[in-house]
């Protein structure tokens, strides 16, 4: 099977996992984009949605799927996102699609975060794939220097030759070389550095669930 077709497979099986009648939280990325088509053929037993990104909600509206804000619920029993990494404790990295500020947000207000990721992703140590972390501009050198006394070499994200500027307005850097053995105390430090707004670390978000699609299937691991 292809990456696209795991992809796939685990979008359309994380659907069992939403609550009929109540509202939704939906990640960002290519394999919640696969999800997210397949939550339209359900779209009339739920409420809606609240989406952790620009695109999402641009999906999820085209599909005839109610966005709500954040602002708007209390709490949702399910989250439902992709993961760059995810280690054997549910601790995952994220932030590739740079929308992890509002992933973060938008999994805190969630009693179960269900992760959905290809094979690919399932890792022993954190760390192998770039960090993201988002930064106010003026902090980014800073913060590189903070990553660089850990060992991490920061890279300011790019889009088409100007810093990427996420969907609150501010700046990506990717950090590699880090091995992250601690995931909840390295999460835990560099949200204490000036200018952070979100570290791609989610260990005090961690998934509950995550539906890996494999080449026999999707396997359901449970943290
Ligand atoms: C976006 C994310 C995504 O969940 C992560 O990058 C995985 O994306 P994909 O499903 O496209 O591999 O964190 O900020």
């Amino acid at each position: 099977m292809t990456q696209d077709e795991l992809k796939t497979l685990v979008g359309q099986a994380a659907v069992k996992y939403v609550v009929k009648g109540e509202i939704v939280g939906v990640g960002t990325g290519s394999t919640v984009n696969k999800f997210i088509d397949a939550l339209a053929a359900i779209k009339n037993d739920i409420k809606g949605a609240v989406s952790s990104s620009v695109a999402s909600t641009e999906r999820l509206k085209a599909l005839g799927i109610p966005v709500f804000d954040a602002n708007e619920v209390s709490s949702l029993s399910v989250y439902i996102d992709g993961a760059d990494e995810i280690d054997h404790a549910g601790y995952m990295v994220k932030g590739g699609g740079a929308a992890l500020t509002r992933e973060k947000i938008v999994a805190s207000l969630s009693k179960q975060f269900v992760c959905i990721a290809d094979e690919s992703k399932l890792v022993k140590t954190l760390g192998a794939f770039p960090l993201p972390v988002e930064v106010i501009p003026m902090a980014a050198t800073r913060i590189a220097a903070l990553f660089a006394a850990k060992g991490g070499v920061a890279k300011l994200r790019m889009k088409d030759g100007l810093p990427l500027v996420t969907d609150n307005g501010q700046h990506i850097l990717d950090v590699t070389g880090l091995q992250i053995s601690n995931p909840l105390a390295f999460e835990s430090e560099v949200n204490q550095w000036p200018g952070v707004i979100t570290v791609g670390v989610f260990a005090h978000q961690k998934a509950q669930v995550c539906l890996l699609g494999t080449s026999s299937g999707v396997k359901t691991l449970e943290f």
